[in-house]
């Protein structure tokens, strides 16, 4: 699988010759202002929850590509009012088989309102599992023992991506201590840098998860890896 950083909490992941958005949050990204967000492609965009910072940009690429929102049954509900066409409810611990795969719609410990205030359910993350391998998108969440219950219910983990940033979400002490619930050493940093309140220092974050055999991996705003 391939997987395109598009700054904050937004990643693009081909795999199974799909593309699945995570998060849009670009063009209010003032980090993120190389990306054009019209070359971004997208079958599937997955909505962890209904914050500004990661439902920003979905209904425009929705409507340019025609790619499918799949979140929370409100937030879901929400995007059809505003006019999305192609859109799957889900709600937490429920699995679907899509053509890329399956996603299943796992706890998170945050919260989710939709950008005009609106009740946007209960926040979460998906694991995605493919037979280009597996993977877990957190999502905002605080370290919760529920991420214990993802490696009994799903493949091993190719690769997690969670929140480093702190003060609304883990920062990277209990991002290892996640890594460890669910079974999975190499880790993409999300969430981190954008606002003055999650600034982070990358070589210190970076030290302390190689201090514990586990690589943290923070990519540059435009960059695309293979896993
Ligand atoms: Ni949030
Ligand atoms: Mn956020």
């Amino acid at each position: 699988m391939k997987i395109a950083y598009y700054g904050h909490a937004c990643f693009g992941v081909n795999l199974a010759g799909k593309n699945l958005l995570f998060d849009p949050f670009i063009r209010y990204n003032e980090l993120a202002k190389n990306i054009d967000i019209s070359s971004i492609p997208a079958d599937y965009i997955f909505l962890s929850h209904g914050h500004e910072d990661h439902v920003a940009d979905a209904l425009d690429i929705a409507n340019r590509t025609g790619a499918t929102i799949v979140s929370n049954y409100e937030i879901v509900t929400w995007f059809q009012k505003q006019g999305a066409v192609n859109t799957h409810p889900m709600n937490h611990g429920g699995k679907k088989v899509f053509d890329f795969g399956s996603a299943k719609y796992v706890s998170a410990i945050h919260s989710s309102c939709l950008p005009d205030g609106a009740y946007g359910g209960n926040p979460g993350g998906f694991v995605i599992e493919s037979s280009e391998g597996n993977f877990y998108y957190s999502g905002d969440t605080a370290l919760t023992m529920d991420m214990q219950l993802i490696p009994l219910t799903s493949g091993k983990l190719n690769v997690a991506l969670l929140p480093i940033g702190d003060n609304f979400t883990m920062g990277a002490d209990d991002a290892i201590l996640a890594s460890d619930f669910i079974k999975c050493n190499k880790v993409i940093g999300l969430h981190y840098d954008t606002f003055g309140y999650i600034k982070i220092n990358h070589t210190e974050a970076i030290e302390k998860f190689k201090a514990k055999g586990k690589d943290l991996l923070l990519l540059k705003i435009g960059d695309t890896i293979e896993i």
